[in-house]
C-alpha cells in the first residue's frame, strides 16, 4: 500500500530578486504550489509553504552597477515587489523570507562549515578571469570578445550568441572585461569543490530505482545527468556579493548562490519555526515537495540532494519534484532582460480584482508536460466562456431561482428523481478524479474536474427545467434548487484551491462558515431553511479593449527589442567611382500619389523630373497615406530600364531608408531642390 504522509513540507524555487515575477514564474512554480497547499490545507494535513527571494548571485551585482546603486538595494526594491504582489495573488506563504536574512547566512555559513569540517570537499587551483581594472575575478559571462569561430566581435565568455556557439572565457580572441572594458588577465585562484561523482551511485539508487513514478521529464534530465557521469562542483566564487567563505583565508570568496539559495528553503523554516523546524526537515514521516521550473531540476534533484547526503544529521531528501516546463508568451520566450514578460503587479493594477482569472488561465494551460504559450485572446477566451459563462452562469441562475421562488431561504428536498440520483453520482466521481489528479500534481485535469460541477449544473438545470415546473410542482422545484446550491457549494470547496478569492465570495453568499475537502461530494452541505445572501455576479467578462491594450504594450517592447538589438549590416565591397557615377539619382516632386488596386504595398508616383512627368511603383504603401506624400520631394534613380509592376510600368526607383523595425522611410532633399537636380 502506498504510504500515507500527513505533514508536508513544499518548497518553491527562490526567483531572483533582480526583476518582478511573471506570468512564467506563476504557471510554472507559484500557482501550482499553492493550488498543493491549499489542497492539502482542506484535506487537514500538517503543510508548511515555504518561499523567499534568492538575492546573491551575479545579475544582481551587475544591475547595481549599471543603475549606480548597492546590491542591497537592487534586492531590497525586488524582494518587496514580489512578496506583495504573490500576497495579492492569494500565494499562501507560511513565509516568504530572503537570502539576504541573517540567519539565513548564519545556516548557509555552518552547513559549508561542517562540510568543510569533515573532510567533504576538495580545494583545486585553476586559472579564472581576472579584470585589473575593477580588481575583480569575472564570471565567464561577464567576459567579452570575438568569437574563435565567426568573428564576431560580440561574443560572451561562455557562449557567442552570433553562431550560437559554446565557448569558454578563454576561448575568445581579446578578451574584455564587460565590467570596464580593460582587457583580460588570467590569475591563479582557488575553490572548493563538492565530489558529485562521490555521490553518483547513491543518486543512482535513490532517483533511478526509488522514484521511478517522477514526471517524466524530471526522471529524463536526472537519468541524462547520472548516465553522462557526475563531476566535481566548485561551490564558491570570487565575488564581493554573497555569504562570505567562512574559512581562514578565503577572503574575498562566497558561497556560489547555487550552493546558498536552496540551504534558503532550510534557513526560512527555521525562521518560522525556530523550535520544531527540525520535525519538517529530519522527521522521515514528512514528505518534501519542491516546485521548480526545468532549468532548476540538476540543483534539486542532484546538487543539492548530494549536499544533504554530505551533511548527513537525518536530512531528508525530496519525495517529489514535480518540475513544470516553460510558458511563452504569444509566441515568443518570456525574457526579463528583454521585458517580453506579463509582469504580475502590473497585471494586478491593470486588472483589479481579477487575481482568479489569472490564476484559472495559468493553471488551465499549464506547462505540465511541454512548453505552452499565454496568449492574450486565450486569456479574454476563457475569461468570457468558461468562467463568466459556466461557472458565474450557474450559481447565479442557482442563486436568483432561489431567490425568486424561495424568497433567498433553501427549500427542503423531496424525494429525489433519477435526475437528481445520477447527480448526486456525478459529483461523487468529480471528487474521486479531482483528488487523484491533486495527488498526482495533474492540475491542468484537475482544474477541468473542478469545472466539470459547474457544467453538470448548467446541464442539470437545463433538464429539469424549474421554471417550468414552477406554476405546477413546487415540491420539484424545492428539490431541484436544494441541490443546485448544494452543488454550488460543491464548487465553492473544489474551486477553492484554484480561485480562492471566488470561492470566499460564494462560501459567504452560500453562509459557509468553513470547508473541509471531506466535505466535497456531498449534496447536504448547505441545509434547508438557510438564509442566503444577496446574489452577486462572481465574474464578469473582459472586454476587447483591455485585451487590446495589452497587445499594444507587447508590440511597442517588439518594437523597442528590434530597435535595441539593431546592429548595421556589414559595409558591402567597394564599387568603383565610374561604376557608382554611372546611377543617375535625382530629386523629382511628388504631383500625385495614390494606391495600386489589389497590391497592398504599393504606391504609383507621377513625378515631375525636370523634363516630363514620369511614372514609379514603390513598395512603401505600408508605411505612407499617399495623399501625405503629394507636393514632397523625393529622390530616384532615373535610368533603371523600365519594369511592369501590376501592369504599370515603372521608370525607376524611389530610394527609402530601411529602419531597425524594418519601416520604411522616403530620402527627400532637406530644403527644397529643383525638380530634376542630380545627386552627388
Ligand atoms: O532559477 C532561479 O530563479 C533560482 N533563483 C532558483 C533558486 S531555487 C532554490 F534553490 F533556491
Ligand atoms: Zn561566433
Amino acid at each position: 500500500m502506498e504510504k500515507k504522509f500527513n505533514r508536508t513540507l513544499i518548497t518553491t524555487a527562490l526567483p531572483y530578486a533582480n526583476g518582478p515575477v511573471h506570468i512564467g514564474h506563476l504557471a510554472g512554480v507559484y500557482v501550482p504550489a499553492d493550488i498543493y497547499a491549499r489542497y492539502l490545507r482542506l484535506r487537514g494535513d500538517d503543510v508548511l509553504l515555504i518561499g523567499g527571494s534568492d538575492e546573491h548571485g551575479v545579475p544582481i551585482t551587475l544591475r547595481a552597477r549599471k543603475e549606480g546603486i548597492t546590491p542591497q538595494e537592487v534586492v531590497d526594491r525586488y524582494h518587496t515587489i514580489i512578496k506583495d504582489s504573490m500576497e495579492e495573488l492569494g500565494i499562501t506563504f507560511d513565509i516568504y523570507s530572503r537570502t539576504t536574512s541573517s540567519l539565513h547566512h548564519e545556516t548557509a555559513s555552518e552547513f559549508f562549515r561542517r562540510l568543510y569540517d569533515t573532510g567533504k570537499f576538495i580545494e583545486k587551483t585553476s586559472l579564472q578571469p581576472y579584470d585589473e581594472h575593477a580588481g575583480e575575478f569575472l564570471a565567464d559571462r561577464y567576459v567579452v570578445g570575438t568569437c574563435p569561430h565567426c568573428g564576431s566581435d560580440r561574443a560572451y565568455g561562455d557562449q557567442c550568441e552570433a553562431c550560437g556557439t559554446s565557448l569558454n572565457a578563454t576561448d575568445l580572441i581579446n578578451p574584455r572585461s564587460a565590467l570596464t572594458d580593460a582587457p583580460v588577465t588570467m590569475r591563479e585562484t582557488s575553490h572548493w569543490f563538492l565530489p558529485l561523482d562521490q555521490y553518483e551511485e547513491a543518486l543512482k539508487k535513490w532517483i533511478l530505482d526509488g522514484h521511478k513514478e517522477w514526471k517524466t521529464n524530471v526522471y529524463g534530465q536526472c537519468k541524462s545527468w547520472l548516465d553522462l557521469g557526475l563531476q566535481p562542483r566548485a561551490v564558491s566564487r570570487d565575488l564581493k556579493w554573497g555569504v562570505p567563505v567562512p574559512v581562514e583565508g578565503a577572503e574575498g570568496k562566497v558561497l556560489y548562490v547555487w550552493f546558498d539559495a536552496p540551504i534558503g528553503y532550510i534557513s526560512n523554516t527555521k525562521e518560522l519555526l525556530p523550535d520544531i523546524w527540525e520535525r519538517y526537515w529530519k522527521d522521515p514521516e514528512t514528505r518534501i515537495i519542491n516546485f521548480i521550473g526545468k532549468d532548476n531540476i540538476v540543483f534539486h534533484c542532484i546538487v543539492f540532494p548530494a549536499m544533504l547526503m554530505a551533511y548527513g544529521d537525518n536530512f531528508q531528501l525530496p519525495d517529489n519534484v514535480p518540475a513544470n516546463e516553460f510558458l511563452n508568451l504569444e509566441g515568443d520566450k518570456i525574457s526579463t532582460s528583454r521585458n517580453w514578460a506579463v509582469w504580475l503587479h502590473e497585471y494586478l493594477r491593470d486588472f483589479p480584482g481579477k487575481q482568479d482569472v489569472l490564476r484559472y488561465v495559468l493553471t488551465a494551460n499549464a506547462p505540465e508536460t511541454r512548453d505552452n504559450d499565454f496568449t492574450w485572446a486565450e486569456f479574454q477566451a476563457r475569461n468570457n466562456n468558461e468562467l463568466v459563462a459556466i461557472l458565474g452562469n450557474f450559481v447565479n441562475r442557482a442563486m436568483v431561482l432561489t431567490g425568486k421562488y424561495f424568497d433567498g431561504t433553501v427549500p427542503a428536498a423531496g424525494t429525489l428523481a433519477e435526475v437528481d440520483k445520477a447527480l448526486a453520482d456525478a459529483v461523487k466521481e468529480v471528487k474521486a478524479a479531482l483528488s487523484a489528479n491533486l495527488d498526482n500534481f495533474h492540475f491542468r485535469e484537475a482544474i477541468k474536474d473542478a469545472m466539470e460541477l459547474a457544467r453538470l449544473g448548467n446541464k442539470y438545470l437545463q433538464e429539469t427545467e424549474p421554471w417550468k415546473l414552477a406554476k405546477t410542482d413546487m415540491e420539484r422545484v424545492a428539490t431541484i434548487l436544494n441541490m443546485a446550491i448544494n452543488l454550488s457549494a460543491n464548487i465553492a470547496i473544489a474551486m477553492e484551491p484554484f480561485l480562492p478569492f471566488m470561492s470566499k465570495r460564494l462560501a459567504a453568499m452560500l453562509g459557509m462558515e468553513s470547508m473541509t475537502w471531506e466535505m466535497l461530494g456531498n449534496m447536504d452541505i448547505i441545509p434547508a431553511g438557510r438564509r442566503l445572501g444577496t446574489p452577486e455576479l462572481l465574474f464578469e467578462k473582459i472586454d476587447d479593449t483591455a485585451i487590446q491594450a495589452q497587445l499594444d504594450r507587447l508590440a511597442k517592447i517588439k518594437e523597442q527589442n528590434k530597435i535595441d538589438s539593431f546592429k548595421a549590416a556589414p559595409i558591402q565591397e567597394n564599387v568603383d567611382f565610374e561604376t557608382f557615377m554611372k546611377a543617375d539619382l535625382r530629386v523629382g516632386t511628388v504631383l500625385e500619389c495614390t494606391r495600386v488596386p489589389k497590391a497592398d504595398k504599393l504606391l504609383k508616383f507621377l513625378i515631375d523630373d525636370g523634363l516630363a512627368k514620369r511614372t514609379i511603383v514603390s513598395g512603401i504603401a505600408k508605411y505612407y497615406e499617399p495623399e501625405t506624400l503629394v507636393g514632397k520631394q523625393v529622390v530616384f534613380i532615373a535610368n533603371l530600364p523600365p519594369r511592369r509592376l501590376k501592369g504599370i510600368v515603372s521608370e525607376g526607383m524611389i530610394l527609402s531608408a530601411e529602419n531597425a523595425d524594418g519601416s520604411l522611410v522616403v530620402i527627400s532633399p532637406s530644403a527644397p531642390a529643383t525638380p530634376g537636380a542630380q545627386v552627388k
